[in-house]
């Protein structure tokens, strides 16, 4: 991140914008080294983990005591459920006592009234979760595995926030730049034209991951119902068969045209190829509200990944990059950040697949 905003030739009081920021990578980095930033994430868990993970000023001494209160209350009775995720099943993910110790946690968390302690407190119990059940996430699903020796919710969730006030007492005094996540869609952004001098981010890939289900189980500690869920799938970009369908027209560019034709013919059957119109044309307007939201001659990395479909490699890399000069940046640089092999037809590291940063100039 650092080395980036060294790339993009970021001045020291300028602002940065992150359309698709995750859990604040940028925000962080920036932040850092003191520069502005703004970041903005479709998932309300991203907008709360980065936000979260940004806050400052606690009162030490206030937060120890919250964490002891916490970690030796005693269970109760109350019966509690879940919300129902109907493409997984959480009861079957944990053991009895995991399940509602974990709801015990969530609710007694949730009456903590200090804001900033009731996000340290979750941001917590969201990072054990996972952990403290028989659940795997494997690569863009979540699977149950049978785990021997999982530690109770209590011990895990103790010693984390533990690590965590660690962590906050080791970190060094922060800077005065500011740094917000906030909620919005990439396609369309609520931030004045030529306002930001250089934009960080990384998409979410072609790679038919869905977010909402990834991150399912965080996800369903924050939002209050199964459906609730199902509406942000829908509203997530378009990388994967969840999201809704919505007529839009297709970015023109040379390269995604024979591919395009190319897939019609010969479609990979796991890898719809309407999914793939779809992701160019959600990607193509996020970079038309980056374009937009940049100064002249700001800078905008991205961070893209190629897909491997069966019968080809699509380099969005090198389509992101077209894209982008259609709508009026300069490409300077396509920098090779990893190289991933891929297996296809059951033969192993059959092809490389490059993950990219895509370095722009408006
Ligand atoms: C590759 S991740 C970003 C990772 C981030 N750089 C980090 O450090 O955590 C892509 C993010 O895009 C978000 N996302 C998906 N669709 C979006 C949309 N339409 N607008 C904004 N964010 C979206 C996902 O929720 C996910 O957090």
């Amino acid at each position: 991140m650092w080395s980036l905003l060294e790339e993009l030739n970021v001045k020291r009081g300028s602002s940065v914008i992150d359309p698709f920021c995750g859990t604040g990578t940028t925000l962080l980095a920036c932040r850092d080294k003191s520069y502005n930033s703004i970041g903005f994430d479709i998932l309300p868990l991203s907008v709360l983990v980065s936000n979260t993970k940004l806050q400052t000023g606690y009162d030490m001494r206030q937060l120890k005591e919250k964490i002891r209160e916490l970690t030796s209350s005693k269970f109760d009775k109350k019966k509690r459920r879940w919300p129902e995720l109907k493409f997984f099943n959480v009861e079957k993910a944990y053991s009895r006592y995991a399940y509602s110790d974990i709801l015990f946690y969530r609710d007694k968390i949730m009456e903590e009234e200090d804001e900033k302690t009731r996000n340290f407190l979750f941001l917590g119990l969201l990072s054990i979760v996972v952990g403290c059940g028989n659940i795997k996430k494997d690569g863009g699903v979540l699977k149950i595995m049978k785990r021997k020796h999982i530690p109770p919710v209590k011990v895990l969730l103790k010693n984390r926030l533990k690590r965590m006030y660690g962590d906050l007492e080791n970190k060094k005094t922060i800077p005065g730049a500011e740094a917000e996540a906030m909620l919005g869609d990439a396609r369309g952004l609520p931030v004045d034209d030529n306002s930001f001098h250089a934009c960080i981010t990384s998409p979410p890939y072609l790679n038919w991951v869905d977010y909402t289900k990834v991150y399912a189980i965080e996800l369903s500690l924050l939002l209050d119902s199964g459906s609730e869920l199902r509406r942000l799938r829908k509203e997530t970009m378009r990388s994967h068969v969840g999201s809704r369908r919505r007529k839009k027209k297709l970015p023109e560019s040379t390269k995604l045209s024979e591919i395009m034709d190319s897939l019609w013919e010969n479609p990979d059957p796991k890898k719809k190829p309407e999914v793939v119109v779809d992701y160019f044309t959600d990607l193509g307007e996020s970079l038309k509200t980056i374009h937009n939201s940049l100064v002249d001659g700001g800078g905008a990395a991205l961070v893209i990944s190629n897909t491997c479909m069966s019968s080809l490699t699509i380099d969005s890399d090198l389509i992101t990059a077209e894209l982008s000069e259609n709508i009026g940046f300069s490409v300077e640089r396509i920098l090779v950040s990893n190289v991933r092999w891929c297996d296809v037809g059951g033969i192993k590291k059959e092809r490389p697949v490059r993950e990219s940063i895509v370095v722009l100039k408006r």
